[in-house]
This record gives C-alpha cells, sequence and structure tokens, in this order.
C-alpha cells in the first residue's frame, strides 16, 4: 500500500482513505462516524453536480467538516446539525451549522482563535485560495461556511 504523505502530515494517509469513493460519500461517512456515540443528529446534504475536486481541495473540505462537527460534539451542546456540500460552477462551499449554544464573542471573530482547530482550518483554506467565515449569536447556534474557488485549484 503506498502512503501518501505531505510535509508536516507525517503521521497522516494523504489523500485521506476514505476520499477513494469521492467527498460527498466520505462527508456522510465522517458523519455517521463521528456522531454514533453521542445524541447529536447530522443531516448531510448535497447540492449541485458533484465533480471530482483537485486531491488538496477534497482533502480540505473533509477535515473542515471534521473539525467543525467535533467542535459541534464537544462545545455546542446542540441536538442537530447540518453538514451541506454545494457545488457552484466557480466554487464549492461547505457548510456546517448548528442549533446548539453558539460561540463565546470573543470567537466570533476568527482571528482572536485561540484553539488549534479553526486556526488551522482557516490557513488550509486561505492556502487553497479559500475562506472560512463564522456566524453565531449567543444561545442560537454557529454557521460555519468554507468556500473554495475551483478555478484557484485549476491554476495551482
Ligand atoms: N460549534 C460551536 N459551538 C460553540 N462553540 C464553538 C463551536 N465551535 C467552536 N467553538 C468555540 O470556539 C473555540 C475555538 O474552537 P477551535 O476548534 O479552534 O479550538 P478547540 O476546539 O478549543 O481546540 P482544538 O480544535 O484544537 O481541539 C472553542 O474552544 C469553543 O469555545
Ligand atoms: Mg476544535
Amino acid at each position: 500500500m503506498t502512503v501518501w504523505t505531505k510535509p508536516g502530515e507525517s503521521c497522516a494517509t494523504w489523500p485521506p482513505a476514505e476520499l477513494a469513493a469521492g467527498l460527498p460519500d466520505a462527508l456522510r461517512k465522517t458523519c455517521e462516524r463521528l456522531s454514533a456515540h453521542s445524541d447529536l443528529k447530522i443531516h448531510v446534504q448535497v447540492h449541485g453536480t458533484p465533480v471530482t475536486l483537485d486531491s488538496e481541495v477534497e482533502t480540505a473540505l473533509l477535515r473542515t467538516a471534521r473539525g467543525a462537527v467535533a467542535n459541534v460534539l464537544e462545545h455546542a451542546h446542540a441536538d442537530s446539525a447540518f453538514v451541506t456540500l454545494t457545488y457552484h460552477p466557480d466554487a464549492v462551499v461547505l457548510d456546517v451549522v448548528d442549533n446548539g449554544r453558539g460561540l463565546p464573542r470573543s470567537h466570533v471573530k476568527i482571528d482572536s482563535d485561540r484553539g488549534h482547530g479553526l486556526a488551522g482550518i482557516r490557513e488550509r483554506l486561505r492556502q487553497l485560495g479559500g475562506t472560512l467565515v463564522l456566524e453565531s449569536e449567543p444561545g442560537d447556534g454557529t454557521a460555519l461556511a468554507a468556500s473554495i474557488p475551483l478555478k484557484a485549484t485549476e491554476d495551482g
């Protein structure tokens, strides 16, 4: 078996093995696995026509979903979450929305992240020309949107 590694990721296989079946399937399986031993109900939706994306883009989106869902499980006290993957002609967008207690005020502005999770996600997306947006109201859940333009990946 070939183990693909990238600089700084020596202990992870790359691309993640789950992606062999495509990003939508990998997202569904990851969400099932992460929520299996919890009361969180995760609804995974795919909009648009799935196309195979650059491996780095699919890996970044899968890891974004993992980090975001881990945060919902760890911090949100939510009972449901929607994970939505949308294929636009010029971009792919991953939304993770929960109905939990919302981000602490200090974390709504992404620049003030203290944890490694969101900062790492933001940096990975930035390297691919993408963005991470967080929206939250206290007591009214959190919405995370990760967007990666497709043109930038074709050039890179
Ligand atoms: N869905 C969410 N609901 C409520 N609070 C959240 C949510 N996601 C993140 N947070 C808050 O934002 C903080 C930063 O999240 P981040 O993922 O960067 O770090 P972490 O989860 O604390 O640590 P790590 O991901 O490195 O294990 C969290 O500590 C938590 O307070
Ligand atoms: Mg985290």
